[in-house]
């Protein structure tokens, strides 16, 4: 008797016991006399039921969880006997959430072992490479281009056109650089994808460089992802043993390296050219634009810089998908976007879905509601600089020019629920002392006004003149909206505003505000 099976080594898994798991099922293995094989992957991001372990059958991959090390003995027996038990969810590909996304970038994660490029290899990986490589820099720009994948870190900049000036502008070196810093607050899917399937991050980078000439990159990552920095780490070793990294990269005449930068940890440095400052080795702050970093980047050298799902995008497109990938989605918002779940949340996790998707759909649909069972107050899109939206908005759909016209932002399409005790005041408040926390400090309504943001948001909170200090932080918000060097002082009047307008009521003297809260 032998067993197949795959345990997640995903950080959102080993935090609740994946490590354990696998080790009694080594033990498990052991006293049975069975034959075990353990693969650890990275997770399919189904949160709520991780560590959730699977078996292959000649069905396909059954799962089970959420696990724990009491379990495994029951569930070990269950695989052998091909058997019922609490916790088996069936083949994996067909429980019902994983089932109704739309896996373009995510289609490996999960499945294969991150650390071994023949597995990447045999699920499909390598062959945007190769095709890129027939079609040459020109063909690669009007792939990107036709795709109309749009930047995922936030700004939602159009990829082909910045690809396309770096491309356009001569220099002796040009860079390629991922940022990997995934500051806002509910996102996770940077982390998920370069613990899971490193590699499609790392064909990414080579096609970039290949498309504008450039012949070195850099991954960008936060501090507090060590397990993704050893992935990435062990996939670049791999892919330079394989010759997908180094001198005559694929066979071809194209020479391409990567290295991994661990940032020192500020919101901050997510921010590009804060982020270049930083890896350059100095304070991460921001620089003004223009210079843009497409013409004068990192070391003063042009620079295409993106997010770690932008770059995770292009092997799908130019492994002959541009136009299929272009056919999802909405309005200018094409392709699918991989929406992180989070906070308050009965299932919390990463959800890749084509644009359009409404937010009440996926809290109250394919989340489920809130964790604590109470109705969902708000939920804040697009990280600690996005808007609050109440039930009111829920018929918003995911895109980026549906939310921006509603004053909201998608971002990195990370949603944090909230259920009706949340304290709007409180989160208002929040929003100003991250941003006086979070300063580069370079400009004045950012470094100044957010500590004076905090104050005022304290007055109102304790009933001192209620209206003449909100009215105080209405001014205080345009001014830093508008005068602004970078969006971290420019939009945190979006989260303040937004619960302003939406959760007026929360303003005021602890007891006129809602029950249930602080
Ligand atoms: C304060 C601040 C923090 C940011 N943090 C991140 C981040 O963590 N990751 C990211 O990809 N982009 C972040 N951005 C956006 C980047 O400046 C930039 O737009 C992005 O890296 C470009 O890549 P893309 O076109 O692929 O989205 C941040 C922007 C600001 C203003
Ligand atoms: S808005 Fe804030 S973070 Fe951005 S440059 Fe100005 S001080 Fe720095």
């Amino acid at each position: 008797m032998s067993l197949r099976v795959f345990i997640p080594r995903d950080a959102g898994a080993v935090a609740v016991g994946a490590d354990e798991v696998a080790i009694a099922f080594e033990a498990t293995a052991a006293k049975r006399g069975i034959a075990l094989e353990i693969v650890r992957t990275g997770s399919r991001g189904l949160y709520w039921l991780e560590p959730m372990v699977e078996v292959a059958t000649a069905k396909g991959r059954v799962a089970f969880g959420p696990m724990t090390t009491a379990d495994v003995a029951a569930v070990a027996d269950a695989m052998i006997a091909d058997g019922p038990h609490l916790l088996r969810r069936g083949v994996a590909e067909d429980i019902p959430w994983l089932k109704r996304q739309t896996r373009l970038t995510f289609a490996r994660c999960g499945v294969i072992d991150p650390s071994s490029v023949d597995d990447y290899r045999a699920h499909g990986g390598y062959k945007g490479f190769e095709r890129a490589l027939t079609l040459g820099a020109d063909g690669i720009l009007a792939d990107v281009t036709t795709s109309g994948l749009r930047g995922r870190g936030g700004a939602g900049f159009p990829t082909g056109i910045k690809w396309k000036t770096v491309a356009q502008t001569s220099a002796e070196r040009k860079y390629i650089v991922c940022n990997a810093d995934e500051g806002d607050s509910g996102t996770f899917a940077d982390r998920m994808i370069m613990e899971g399937d490193p590699f499609v991050v790392i064909e990414g980078m080579t096609i970039a460089g290949v498309a504008v000439g450039a012949t070195k990159g850099y991954i960008y990552i936060r501090s507090e992802y060590p397990h993704a920095v050893v992935a990435m780490n062990e996939a670049i070793k791999a892919a330079r043993k394989a010759g997908y990294l180094g001198s005559r990269i694929g066979d071809s005449a194209h020479d391409f390296d990567l290295e991994v930068r661990v940032g020192a940890g500020a919101y901050v440095c997510g921010e590009e050219t804060s982020l270049l400052e930083s890896l350059e080795g100095r304070r991460g702050i921001v620089r003004a634009k223009p210079p843009l970093p497409a013409h004068k980047g990192l070391f003063g050298k042009p620079t295409v810089i993106n997010n770690v799902l932008s770059f995770a995008a292009i092997p799908f497109i130019l492994a002959g998908g541009a136009k299929a990938y272009a056919e999802f989605g909405m309005g200018r918002s094409r392709g699918t976007m991989p929406i992180q779940l989070a906070g308050n949340i009965s299932r919390g996790g990463l959800f890749e879905t084509a644009f359009g998707i409404t937010l009440g759909e996926l809290i109250d649909d394919v989340g489920g509601g809130t964790l604590s069972g109470r109705p969902v107050r708000a939920v804040q899109v697009g990280g600690p600089l996005g808007a609050y939206f109440p039930r009111a908005l829920f018929d918003t759909p995911f895109d980026y020019e549906a939310f921006a016209s509603r004053d909201g932002l998608i971002g990195h399409g990370g949603i944090v629920v909230f259920d009706d005790t949340v304290d709007m005041a409180k989160q208002a408040r929040f929003a100003m002392e991250f941003c006086a926390v979070e300063s580069c400090g370079k400009c004045t309504p950012c470094r100044i006004g957010s500590t004076r943001g905090v104050e005022t948001i304290d007055k109102i909170r304790s009933g001192e003149r209620v209206a003449e200090n909100i009215a105080v932080v209405e001014d205080l918000c345009n001014t830093m909206k508008f005068g602004s060097l970078c969006a971290l002082g420019g939009f945190t009047p979006y989260p303040v505003m937004s619960a302003l307008k939406h959760f007026r009521e929360d303003f005021g003297p602890a007891p006129t505000r809602l029950q249930g809260a602080e």
